[in-house]
């Protein structure tokens, strides 16, 4: 008979504790947390805090990229795309790059910030670069590219064929 009191207090008990679960439609934020974070597309971070924010993670600091983490290699690499066909869209629309929480203004900037012979892409730059408008950006990261492996591998195929020595990083460098 206790037993089955107790058991029948548990699951009269039991919906009480499951509603706490609920979020209390009166909660305040804690102190010091109540203005609403301000999304990076406005929050007028410069150039170099936004690559930390949006892209250091997986390509680290200096653009050196990761094996471990399938993340290429930029640094002396990336502006070698912008000499084969495609190469100049792709930069644009690797998902890194077209889903990031920046705008487009912001995204051209950030890859003229990377396409600079001081910047990462270093020696890889052509020697005629016209720098990414936010109308190109704005074109070029809505169209979704739906083969990224056969894509870039084409990419890099088309260098090879122009002699430029493969650094990527990738397992497929030229000796
Ligand atoms: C979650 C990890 C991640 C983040 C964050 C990320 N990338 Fe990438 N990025 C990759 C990977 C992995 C690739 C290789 C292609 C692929 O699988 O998307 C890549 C490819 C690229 C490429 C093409 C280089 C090549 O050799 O293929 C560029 C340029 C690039 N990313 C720039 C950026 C920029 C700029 C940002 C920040 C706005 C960014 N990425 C954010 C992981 C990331």
């Amino acid at each position: 008979m206790r037993a089955l009191i107790i058991g029948l207090a548990c699951v009269m008990v039991a919906p009480l504790a499951m509603a706490r679960a609920i979020p209390n439609p009166d909660q305040r934020p804690a102190p010091g947390n109540e203005q609403q974070q301000t999304p990076i597309a406005q929050a007028r971070y410069s150039t170099p805090v936004n690559y930390q924010l949006q892209c250091a993670g997986c390509h680290l600091d200096d653009g050196e990229g990761s094996r471990a983490n399938d993340t290429p290699r930029m640094k002396d690499f990336v502006g070698h795309f912008l000499k084969v066909e495609g190469g100049r869209e792709f930069l644009v629309r690797v998902p890194g790059m077209s889903q990031s929480a920046l705008s487009d203004a912001q995204l051209a900037d950030l890859l003229n910030w990377l396409l600079r012979e001081d910047g990462m892409a270093g020696k890889s730059m052509p020697a005629h670069y016209q720098p990414y408008s936010a109308d190109e950006v704005a074109r070029l990261r809505k169209v979704s590219m739906l083969n990224l492996p056969d894509t870039r591998a084409h990419l890099i195929e088309q260098m090879r064929a122009l002699g430029i020595p493969i650094k990527d990083g990738m397992g497929n460098d030229t000796p």
